[in-house]
């Protein structure tokens, strides 16, 4: 199958494409997502096969407005209400009860839950709208790799699988939404993301839990997808959460290195070993996974050093993806 890749005035064909059941890539605010028709089994099957992602892993549901999620939620609660007026269209998911029968079994994993989201995107805001029905949209990755932040990442790992990419240029956050949980009495972030707990929690004048490690709450799955390798590169990711460290680390030729500019700036090392993260930590969000895919690319590095941050809730969504892409390995001087 040859992939297409279409520019912005070439939507009505990837409409059509979409209404044929085939698959089509989508850039959004936070990574390039996969798109396929919610609403047929068989189109959405074909979105795990092309990812490589097992079957028990539910997919979002990406809408073009508050109005389509009426059709497949089987309320919308005032919580929701309020975040959705607030938030959307933007990098928020909600979770809610799923109508019965609303939308094949492939797409919720057979839970009685489905995530909603409405992308802060013209392109996939008139996709979605001239389709009539809502995409399901996963990261456009492979499984197990890093979200794709540009049409080139999603040509890179899905190229032949799928019919075609919207190229809408690199995506501006960088990190996946967040994911919070309004099928349950106190509302529960799944997954951090641009938007924090906090301010999630001043819209709505009550308490928001935090709980992004949750996989199993009494046998039913949370955010399954959380429970699997992610982002990760063949090679191990090693954090370095103290930037004085980063001096007492001991480079040679196989050894990549992603940091903030500051920090980069007094390391001795090759330029092709090193990526900037930028100057900031919203840099260092929108640049991580492009960071991580560069050195997995690069045949010649067998260990990657990336800078970790702390303190705020800000930094919650960044470390939250470094540490799986890590698997929790961080510096420690021996
Ligand atoms: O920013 C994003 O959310 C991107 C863009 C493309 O929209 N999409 C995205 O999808 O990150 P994905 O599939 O890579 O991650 C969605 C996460 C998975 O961990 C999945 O397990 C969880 O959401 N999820 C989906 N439906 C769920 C449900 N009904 N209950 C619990 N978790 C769910
Ligand atoms: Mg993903």
């Amino acid at each position: 199958m040859e992939t297409k890749i279409f520019q912005q005035d070439q939507i009505d064909e990837a409409v059509k494409l979409l209404a044929a059941g085939k698959l089509v890539a989508f850039p959004t605010e936070t990574v390039y997502g996969l798109g396929a028709i919610a609403t047929n089994e068989k189109a959405v099957k074909s979105v795990y096969a092309a990812k490589g992602r097992p079957s028990d892993n539910p997919l979002i549901v990406t809408v073009s407005d508050e109005a389509m999620v009426s059709d497949y939620a089987k309320e919308i609660p005032e919580r929701a209400q309020k975040l959705m007026k607030h938030f959307w269209p933007g990098p928020l998911t909600i979770l809610l009860f799923v109508k019965p029968n609303a939308l094949p079994k492939a797409v919720t994993g057979g839970l009685d839950t489905v995530a909603f989201r409405c992308p802060d995107d013209k392109l996939t805001h008139d996709l979605i709208s001239k389709l009539g029905y809502p995409i399901v949209g996963p990261s456009a990755n492979t499984s197990t790799k890093p979200s794709p932040t540009t049409a080139q990442h999603v040509y890179h790992d899905l190229n032949g699988k799928i019919a075609g990419i919207i190229d809408g240029g690199p995506t501006r956050v960088g990190l996946e939404s967040t994911i919070i949980d309004l099928s349950v009495e106190t509302s529960v972030v799944l997954r951090p993301g641009e938007i924090t707990p906090q301010e999630l929690s001043e819209v709505l004048g009550e308490k928001v839990l935090i709980n992004s490690g949750q996989v199993e709450d009494q046998g039913v799955p949370k955010a399954p997808g959380m429970k699997y390798r992610h982002y990760a590169p063949s090679e191990p990711v090693i954090i370095v959460d103290d930037t004085s460290d980063f001096a007492k680390i001991e480079f040679n030729e196989h050894t990549g290195v992603a940091a903030l500019d500051s920090v980069l700036v007094g390391l001795n090392v090759p330029e092709q070993n090193k990526f900037s993260l930028g100057k900031n930590l919203v840099d260092a969000d929108h640049n991580l996974f492009g960071a991580l895919r560069y050195f997995d690319d690069k045949q010649s590095i067998d260990q990657i050093y990336v800078q970790g941050f702390s303190g705020s809730e800000a930094t919650l969504a960044y470390m939250n993806r470094l540490n799986k892409a890590a698997a929790e390995n961080h510096f420690h001087v021996k």
